[in-house]
């Protein structure tokens, strides 16, 4: 089945995860997306709410029908980043980097989170949703107390600039298809390499947030072939991570 460029455009909607989903689920071929004005039930990773007001940002969801194993999946995630930091610093010369696995930040303050959620069947790929949260239009006053110090907008770091969010979207979606082509092509090799030239986390000290027992921190020294962050301990051991998310420490 061929790339759609169709983007579905809606108002208000709970959340456009599961807006992408019912439009999968009837068939819609890959690279299909909805876009939202506003989510009243917006998801972050790991159960987190995910705030997206009214006008204020890029909130879209993408169908993905990857032929691939279900191990390699957080390359997608990782490719989608590529994606949309390419089009953020392309677009609106914002130097966004990215943070392991895929939240786009500019300094220490994210503007952008990805959610990545498979539908399965019998251990095989049904579809993918590639959820995209840009924070586009908010003002610092803008942000509810708790997130004022961790979250910013492309027009606080622009300097007030107001960019167009369908034109930002489309952009997104032209790279991702440009990317997502390379990746069938020549598998994770090119992405990884992208990945690390825009990375906010290589050289850093990492916490990885994997349950007590096997809690690593170091130097975040390289992205390997397969998308996994390689950490280096203080006794100069390497621990490949495959999944969760990282502290800076
Ligand atoms: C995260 O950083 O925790 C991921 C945030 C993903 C947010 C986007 S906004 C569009 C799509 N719809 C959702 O409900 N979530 C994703």
């Amino acid at each position: 089945m061929g790339w759609s460029s169709l983007l579905n455009y809606r108002g208000t909607v709970s959340s456009t995860q599961s807006e992408a989903k019912e439009l999968a689920e009837a068939g819609v071929p890959e690279g299909t997306a909805v876009l939202a004005e506003e989510q009243t039930a917006g998801r972050g990773r790991q159960g987190r709410r995910w705030h997206s007001p009214k006008g204020a940002g890029v909130w879209m969801s993408v169908v993905l029908r990857p032929e691939m194993e279900l191990k390699d999946t957080p390359q997608l995630t990782l490719l989608a980043g590529v994606a949309v930091c390419q089009t953020i610093r392309e677009h609106t010369g914002v130097q966004a980097a990215i943070k392991w696995p895929n939240d786009l930040l500019v300094g220490e303050r994210k503007i952008c989170g990805i959610l990545v959620e498979s539908a399965l069947s019998q251990g095989q790929i049904r579809y993918i949703i590639a959820g995209i949260g840009i924070d586009v239009a908010a003002a610092e006053e803008d942000y509810p107390e708790e997130l004022r110090r961790v979250a910013t907008s492309l027009r606080i770091e622009s300097g007030g600039r107001i960019f167009d969010r369908v034109a930002l979207a489309e952009n997104v979606l032209t790279e991702l298809q440009k990317l997502y082509r390379l990746y069938a092509a020549e598998g994770f090799a090119p992405i990884s390499r992208m990945w690390s030239g825009m990375s906010a986390t290589l050289g850093r000290r990492v916490l990885v947030g994997a349950p007590e027992t096997d809690r690593v921190s170091g130097i975040a020294v390289a992205l390997d072939e397969t998308g996994c962050l390689v950490v280096e301990d203080e006794a100069g051991s390497l621990h490949s991570v495959h999944s969760g998310e990282i502290a800076w420490i």
